[in-house]
């Protein structure tokens, strides 16, 4: 009798684990699972997210009792106290779902498994399906879901977000980057607490200015820069995002990223597939500086960002060097210039075009793209020339999505920017500048043509600054129906999406730039179309350094543009050392952003070291892994990290003095991510005056990383960069 009960128990548990295990799906990365639980004609369920598991240990998540069984896409109307993933209204009024799974399916991809689990309302045909791609060579998942609209009048998207996650309450801190104009990247990191935190964005245009569509979140306590379980999100959308921690009486904290839906309701018609953008989402136990080596992986591997592994050249940007006052003899000097310092490329930045209304300041001539003959005679055709002469390549600004008040473009077509006809037009920059509306297939063709032109005219054209300067200011659409104008945001950058893609197509390896106000463009959303974006417009190395870090969690050095300008900063007002100038913009795609002038010798003859050092250690910092290892917002007075190849024979190490006083201690430098058995061989960079004592020393990498080095930062503005091989 007791053997009997004893083997009837054992039978329930092993047939209850085996239907456990059979409705499981795991799905991996090299080094992270994401377990599912998908029982047909059931709810699809997120179990665990972290450190890759096998098979074999999927019943062990369960025993453990650390399984969350929270819906994998939390849907309103039935027991819908938590907040929603989507919520719709169906055409008879009923608001409610209520999915059940119909199907999973796998489908392999060279580099990654797309894993789609199919739900369809239990009265309404309407199908919701989520995807989970895992890429088998970088550590991210992208999940997305895909609504469709089998009933037969239009159904209301009332929220549709990306993605979801249980995220298990603890001391769990989020680390999350805000700012605004010329201080973009800002590094926070809080706590999380009981509420809602909500990360949004609102602007129409650039949609990292301020607040940035993503996150990290550290699972054990503090953030820490190399140890502990934090799990990385980023959305991939250009326009309006939301993202979302509710924090209630849960076991689990519930985090959701979506496209806002505020004010960008989507109505869905019979028979339409909604698709909403990607969630990138990654876990490691290395720490913050671990989940940004993954996103930084992917984002080179799988060309999230464009052309990622490949190199970028050192580049002189006219902006900051004489602003509006563009010339042919003016632009030959400073491509001159740059050219005997050593640098590859040269860009013209605004003010070069309008023939009517030529751009003499910002209150006019967007959307004339024409070359203004009285600065350059012989045209962009003559610049490209003339670049060839120096031995450099030419590349241009443009700003596609503007235009002014005073422009021919809006004496052309005024119904082409984004307005009300009813009301006064709001203006942007200048006074005047105002949006197009990128819904419109025509001003598709436009933007398309813009680039296109200045193409044909010009194959040898190498780059291209593509700035976006204003907020939708007057929300409205004469190309949209009255019924769609919530569609605005959604169908603007879905438009600008579709422009991309066709550049791409005909131009992919066209060195393209986003920028948007500096920063503002510093998103998944648009880099597998570009090849870099603008950090900011504050080139000040000390603020930067603040700037960089924040950007380096989400983005690899290789799309991150840093540039050396003047002293005084024409932004802070602050004199700093070239040294120190370079050795900031070093650890990114570095340029310049000066008039070379103005420099002195020293300084020239100094740049042109420092160019000449760049191109050797050009291949670790773009393509290397990054060690964050002494942050500047923890107010230690220093600041440092560094780049070490994949196969860590060699690597860049970078130090700063962030405040000066007497009698300071600062600490020691442990580095990270070297081999702790082979010796390295030290050589400073940069160097001016005397070398630092460890120039030409040969250290092991385990005393380099367990017990550090010291390193005398000496006086204000005092930097260092050591470059090291192994022997
Ligand atoms: C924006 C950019 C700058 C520069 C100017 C030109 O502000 O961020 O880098 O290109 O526009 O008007």
């Amino acid at each position: 009798m007791k053997i009997k009960s004893l083997l009837s128990v054992l039978l329930l548990f092993s047939a209850s684990s085996l239907f456990a295990w059979n409705n499981d799906i795991i799905v991996s990365t090299p080094n992270t699972s994401l377990l599912l639980n998908a029982p047909k004609g059931g709810e699809l369920k997120i179990v665990y997210f972290g450190e890759k598991i096998d098979n074999s240990e999927i019943s062990q998540i369960y025993d453990s009792g650390i399984a969350s069984h929270r819906a994998a896409y939390p849907v309103f109307g039935i027991d819908c106290q938590t907040e929603p993933a989507l919520s719709v209204t169906h055409p008879d009024g009923n608001m409610s779902l209520d999915l059940e799974i119909s199907d999973v399916t796998t489908a392999k991809e060279t580099n990654a498994t797309i894993t789609t689990v199919t739900m369809k309302d239990k009265v309404y045909p309407f199908i919701v399906k989520i995807n989970y791609k895992a890429y088998n060579n970088t550590d991210i998942i992208e999940t997305w879901s895909e609504i469709t609209n089998n009933e037969k009048k239009p159904v209301l998207l009332r929220k549709f977000a990306s993605g979801y996650l249980p995220i298990r309450k603890g001391d769990v801190w989020l680390s999350h980057l805000y700012g605004s104009w010329a201080d973009e990247g800002r590094l926070v990191q809080e706590e999380l607490t009981p509420g809602m935190k909500v990360i949004k964005n609102k602007d129409g245009v650039r949609n990292s200015t301020t607040d940035h569509g993503e996150i990290m979140f550290s699972l054990d306590g503090k953030p820490q820069e190399n140890s502990g379980r934090v799990i990385g999100a980023a959305l991939c959308w250009s326009g309006n995002y939301k993202l979302s921690i509710d924090t209630d009486n849960n076991r689990e904290h519930q985090f959701m990223a979506g496209i806002n839906e505020e004010n960008s309701e989507y109505k869905l018609t019979s028979k339409e597939t909604f698709v909403t953008p990607e969630l990138a989402l990654t876990f490691s136990n290395e720490g913050l500086s671990g989940v940004s080596r993954n996103f930084h992986r992917w984002a080179r591997v799988e060309n999230k960002l464009h052309n990622g592994k490949k190199l970028r050249d050192i580049l002189l940007n006219s902006w900051e060097g004489v602003y509006f006052d563009i010339n042919e003899k003016g632009m030959d000097q400073m491509m001159g210039d740059i050219s005997s310092m050593g640098g590859e490329l040269f860009v013209m930045d605004d003010g070069w075009f309008g023939v009517k209304y030529p751009r003499k300041d910002d209150r006019s001539s967007l959307g004339d793209w024409s070359v203004d003959k009285n600065k350059l005679p012989n045209g962009v055709p003559g610049l490209v020339e003339a670049a060839k002469k120096h031995g450099i390549k030419f590349g241009i600004w443009i700003e596609p999505e503007m235009t002014n008040t005073v422009s021919e473009l809006y004496e052309k077509h005024p119904d082409w920017v984004i307005h009300q006809s009813n009301r006064p037009l709001r203006t942007g920059r200048g006074g005047s500048q105002l949006v197009l509306d990128v819904s419109n297939p025509k001003v598709q063709d436009f933007i398309f043509s813009i680039v296109d032109n200045l193409m044909k005219e010009n194959p040898d054209l190498y780059y291209i600054k593509w700035d976006a300067n204003m907020s939708v200011a007057n929300w409205g659409s004469s190309y949209l129906t009255a019924d769609k104008q919530s569609h605005l945001m959604i169908d603007y950058h879905r438009g600008l999406r579709k422009v991309l893609e066709r550049i791409r197509a005909k131009y992919p390896d066209l060195v393209i730039q986003a920028c948007a106000s500096g920063g503002g463009r510093a998103t998944y959303g648009v880099l597998p179309y570009f090849d870099e974006f603008w950090v900011s417009d504050d080139t000040d190395a000390l603020q930067r350094i603040y700037m960089q870090w924040g950007t380096s969690y989400f983005f690899p050095s290789n799309a991150m543009a840093s540039h050396v300008s003047a002293a005084p900063n024409h932004q802070t007002g602050r004199i700093i050392p070239i040294k120190f100038r370079f050795d900031v913009a070093m650890t990114a795609r570095l340029g310049m952003e000066i008039q070379p002038k103005n420099m002195t010798d020293k300084e020239k003859e100094f740049s042109k070291k420092a160019i000449e050092g760049y191109k050797q250690i050009r291949p670790i910092v773009q393509q290397g892994e990054l060690y964050r290892l002494i942050s500047p917002y923890d107010k230690k007075g220093v600041s440092s990290l560094m780049y070490t190849t994949e196969d860590k024979s060699q690597a860049v190490f970078f130090a700063y003095k962030l405040e000066h006083f007497c009698n300071q201690s600062i600490p020691r430098f442990t580095m990270k991510g070297l081999n702790p058995d082979k010796t390295y061989m030290i050589t400073e960079m940069n160097v001016d005056g005397k070398p630092v004592f460890l120039d030409g020393k040969k250290i092991k990498g385990s005393i380099l990383m367990n017990q550090g080095v010291e390193l005398p930062l000496n006086s204000e503005y005092s930097s260092r960069v050591l470059k090291l091989t192994a022997l």
